[in-house]
């Protein structure tokens, strides 16, 4: 099935910062700058079909040279990790590739940061 876009900015998807639209090129409204702390996140909350895999495309922009690392959960479950490389300036935006399990209908996937430098900036997922 095609990927659907599950925006940052747009309930009930949760960011533990701000929405911001300070930095351009992102998609509809905004993104999440989810704040740069231990603990910070950003929310979705997605549809699948059927239990098995999900590829989810994340975008986002760090604008620093220091990759920024995140864990993975979905639904409350450890899921994996991602480090999230910086692409240059914050109005440049890069799409990481996870690949996550998930159960059929709704699931809560959320990325949280390892380190106090934080997440990059969100802009949306495509499950
Ligand atoms: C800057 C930038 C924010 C970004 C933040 C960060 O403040 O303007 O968009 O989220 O750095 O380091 O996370």
């Amino acid at each position: 099935a095609a990927a659907v876009r599950y925006e940052a900015e747009r309930s009930p998807a949760v960011c533990s910062g701000a929405i911001e639209s300070e930095w351009g090129g992102y998609s509809d409204t905004g993104f999440c700058n989810a704040g740069n702390a231990v603990g910070a996140h950003a929310q979705f909350t997605v549809n699948a079909a059927a239990a098995g895999t999900a590829t989810v495309q994340v975008r986002f922009a760090n604008g620093t040279t220091t990759a920024r690392p995140a864990n993975v959960t979905v639904s409350g479950s450890a899921a994996g990790s991602a480090s999230f490389q910086g692409t240059g300036t914050w109005a440049t935006w890069a799409t990481k590739t996870l690949t996550v399990p998930v159960r059929a209908g709704s699931n809560t996937i959320q990325l949280s940061p390892t380190t106090a430098t934080g997440l990059p900036n969100i802009d949306y997922v495509d499950v």
